[in-house]
């Protein structure tokens, strides 16, 4: 079977095996059937490079469910399973006028992996939203749950990506989210402005939302047009000698405090600058309006996206000295 429908970078690569599982029970049945290190856990394949065929069985979470646990005067307490998709879901919420989840809309992928790489955008970060997953154990296939505060969450980062890597299949998430007085993150630069140009001073969670889905929009590209995996690196953080080095050519430098010490810069402008936004090799390239999107025209294989991906390493590397790390797991 081909994975091509199941990854968003379009990637045609084959499985060897591919089962899908609709609720827990059939997920444990799985989990029984086969060791660990025979299975290759897919969800909704938004944040994966593939560069070959998969050798192992497939194993495609399709968990689907969305209930409220707790409902009182001024929250909820929802719960969404792995396999729903994250953007669905957010809509559901906005439906309802359950807020919190606004700013993180328009996200490709599921709620599952949500909190794996710890998703964030426009200054919400999942770990602010979220009260626990819940969680199987490989190894033990118990039953586990994990606090927000057992994740060590950071920036594009949680226990499940470093100590538990593949040792945890999270089933579904639980969030916290308000009824009403909604606490709003519009700071963001471009949201402001975004809400200004529509003349809204005060405005509805749907109205953020809205917001965000029209910058997403005229700067990210629609994985269903064209094949992308979101920000392929992360934005990295340097010291702040670093950063005086690169002021001496470029003062304009986007950079946002860490600490005493650290800055973060935006890889998408250390790429611009590298002269490789909207660069392309057959198929393969650097997105033209945001450069920290890698995108595939069509037939690019993950070997094709691969070679983009080094050479805009090497090129920041050159000019900058600065080592960009991937964001998307690569296989
Ligand atoms: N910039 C450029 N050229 C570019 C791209 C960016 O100069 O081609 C500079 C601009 O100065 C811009 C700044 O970089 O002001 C920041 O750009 P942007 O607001 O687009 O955000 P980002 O840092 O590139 C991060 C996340 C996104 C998230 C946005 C908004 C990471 C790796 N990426 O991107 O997340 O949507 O902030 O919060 O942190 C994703 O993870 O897939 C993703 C899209």
């Amino acid at each position: 079977i081909s994975l091509k429908p199941y990854n968003t970078f379009g990637i045609d690569v084959k499985a060897h095996q591919f089962i899908s599982v609709q609720n827990e029970e059939e997920l444990l049945e799985i989990l029984k059937r086969f060791y660990t290190s025979e299975l290759f856990v897919l969800g909704g394949g938004s944040n994966m490079l593939l560069t070959q065929n998969i050798k192992k069985t497939v194993l495609h979470l399709d968990l689907k469910g969305i209930e409220v646990l707790d409902d009182q005067p001024e929250h909820v307490l929802i719960k969404a399973c792995a396999g729903e998709n994250w953007h669905d879901f957010v809509n559901f919420c906005l439906d309802h006028n359950f807020g919190g989840l606004e700013n993180l809309s328009l996200i490709p992928g599921n709620v599952g992996t949500s909190p794996i790489q710890n998703i964030g955008a426009y200054g919400v970060e999942l770990k602010d939203v979220m009260v626990y997953c819940e969680t199987i154990n490989r190894q033990t296939l118990s039953k586990e749950k994990f606090y927000t505060e057992d994740c060590q969450f950071g920036y594009r980062d949680s226990i499940f990506k470093s100590k538990f890597k593949n040792q945890y299949i999270i089933t579904s998430v639980v969030f916290k989210l308000s009824k009403n007085n909604h606490q709003l993150h519009i700071d963001y630069g471009s949201i402001q402005a975004e809400l200004s140009a529509k003349g809204i001073t005060s405005p509805s969670i749907q109205e953020v939302s809205d917001a965000v889905i029209a910058i997403r929009q005229s700067k990210l590209p629609n994985p269903q047009e064209i094949g992308n995996s979101g920000s392929f690196f992360k934005n990295p953080v340097v010291p702040n000698s670093i950063l005086k080095q690169i002021q001496i050519e470029f003062p304009e430098v986007p950079n946002f405090k860490i600490d005493e010490n650290t800055v973060k810069i935006p890889a998408g402008w250390l790429i611009e600058k590298a002269g490789l936004k909207g660069f392309r090799k057959g198929d393969a390239g650097v997105h033209s309006k945001q450069a920290l999107v890698l995108v595939n025209y069509g037939t690019a294989s993950g070997k094709d996206i691969e070679k983009v991906a080094k050479r805009v390493q090497k090129e920041v590397k050159n000019k900058f000295g600065i080592a960009l790390e991937t964001e998307v797991n690569v296989f």
